[in-house]
């Protein structure tokens, strides 16, 4: 699916931020005006990490996050909820006083960068007779726009429906199509609401049944793609770090590289060329985001297997965020939970994490100080700009001394007459050692395990062909 034209933001509608601490105003943007609130709770009530992240990085990403379904940001700021109250979430001064805010302001839409509940959010629509949406709402919209495959808009679409049932709020457009569509179901005396939640629990059904069978070729193309003999290296990291910046450097391709959240939903793959002269296929991930909703964990995560699948991760960091440890804190988290946990803790022999420390450009002396002596430390720790492209040659030399590390030393015979292989591997491979036999030469070399195989696939069509020949 491709983007809406409406949530193409981009940098002509860059925000001109304005005096006031955490208040932002759009310059250029045209689409619907709106105004995102980021409530600090008491602590124990924001989930972790939350407490050591800065509240100006939060109305930030809120922003950022609300740009990229299209809204105009009229207004933000954190507002302090000392007490939620079940009616309304924050107190009746606040309210009042964002209603000011949004009828002076013409607003249509309010973005509350938290949980609101139900009835919360029906009081303060008709408080500010404007239309609330919430954290969760707002990231199933951007999902929704950016989900590329059949099974990312599957999942996306599942927890939709979920988020739905669990509140029923009648305003999801596609469910409102479907109740046109089966408009004879439900029975004289059914409530809507029970007919509301049949409909939702049939799609529900469907849905499961259909990504079931989606998920099945998802396994078909993965093995297809295993046999492509390169090691495959994939960039992940919290939304808005550098990845596509960085995947676009790195490959020169022309993916979609803007300063919108979730730019890439699904997994793009190009090809790398390594300074060594070896191929690799870099992948693209969808960024994290912190406190994402249960309900998308699912939909995420589909997006996060291929990452399983890779010989290299390379974790990119915007180091120059305020929340920069806490946002590793998250992306590590996740990635253990995905079952990563031995290359995590170093006992990983198949696999390597590299982080990728991006945005050096906008650090100072004493901040760069810091990084290139945690970079003579740790070879896998490199300092780079994806914009200025400072450091990114680093980064090549830092896959391909990985992926050197997971070489095989492998031994063969190799028969005097075949120079061709002989070369193949002094091509591909590290030659540790040769001994030439009257009609045989044999070779002691290390070799990519991708290499490996293709090796082996190599020797067996050389093998029937000459049986054919013969
Ligand atoms: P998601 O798709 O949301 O996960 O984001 P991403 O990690 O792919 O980030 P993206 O490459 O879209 O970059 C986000 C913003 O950071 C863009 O405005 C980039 O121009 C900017 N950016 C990326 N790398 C650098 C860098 O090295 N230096 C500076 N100054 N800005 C950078």
């Amino acid at each position: 699916m491709s983007t809406p034209a409406s949530a193409r933001v981009g940098p002509n509608a860059r925000q001109t931020r304005s005096r006031a601490v955490g208040a932002w105003t759009d310059a250029t943007a045209t689409t619907g005006r709106a105004l995102v609130l980021h409530p600090i709770l008491p602590s124990h009530g924001e989930g972790d990490g939350a407490a050591v992240r800065d509240p100006e990085a939060r109305v930030a990403e809120a922003v950022g996050l609300a740009r990229a379904i299209g809204l105009t940001i009229a207004h933000a700021q954190s507002v302090v909820v000392k007490k939620p109250r079940p009616a309304t979430l924050m107190g009746s001064g606040t309210v009042e006083a964002m209603a000011q805010i949004v009828e002076a302001q013409e607003i249509g839409v309010v973005v509350v960068d938290g949980t609101v509940s139900p009835v919360q959010q029906r009081n303060l629509e008709k408080a500010w007779k404007a239309k609330v949406i919430d954290r969760t709402g707002l990231i199933l919209e951007i999902f929704g726009a950016r989900a590329r495959t059949h099974e990312g808009a599957l999942q996306v679409e599942l927890a939709a429906l979920s988020y739905q049932r669990s509140r029923l709020v009648r305003s999801w457009t596609h469910l409102e199509r479907q109740r046109g569509g089966f408009g004879f179901l439900g029975g004289p005396g059914e409530s809507q609401l029970e007919m509301d939640r049949r409909l939702i629990d049939e799609r529900i059904i469907k849905l499961k049944r259909e990504l079931e069978q989606v998920k099945r070729t998802r396994g078909l193309h993965r093995a297809a793609r295993k046999r492509v003999p390169y090691p495959v290296v994939a960039l992940v990291g919290y939304t808005n770090a550098g990845k596509s910046t960085l995947f676009n450097r790195l490959t020169r391709a022309a993916v979609m590289a803007e300063d919108l959240l979730f730019a890439t939903l699904d997994p793009t793959m190009r090809r790398l060329s390594l300074p060594s002269g070896r191929t690799a296929i870099l992948s693209d991930t969808v960024g994290f985001i912190s406190n994402l909703p249960t309900q998308l964990v699912a939909a995420f995560r589909a997006t996060l297997e291929e990452v399983l699948g890779a010989d290299i991760i390379v974790h990119v960091r915007d180091v120059a965020h305020p929340d920069s440890a806490a946002q590793r804190g998250d992306v590590l988290k996740v990635l253990r939970e995905l079952g990563l946990e031995a290359l995590l803790d170093g006992n990983d022999k198949q696999r390597h994490l590299i982080e990728a420390l991006n945005k050096i450009d906008l650090l100072d002396r004493t901040a760069r100080a810091t990084l290139d002596a945690q970079r003579a430390r740790d070879a896998n720790a490199v300092p780079l700009s994806a914009v200025t492209g400072e450091g990114c040659e680093d980064l090549l030399h830092a896959v391909d001394a990985c992926l050197a590390a997971q070489r095989q030393v492998t031994e063969f015979d190799i028969p005097v007459g075949d120079g061709a292989s002989i070369a193949w591997l002094y091509e591909h491979g590290e030659v540790l050692e040769r001994r030439d036999g009257e009609d045989r030469v044999h070779l002691r070399v290390g070799l990519d395990p991708a290499d490996l195989q293709r090796f082996e696939r190599r020797r067996q069509e050389r093998r029937r062909s000459g049986r054919q020949a013969g």
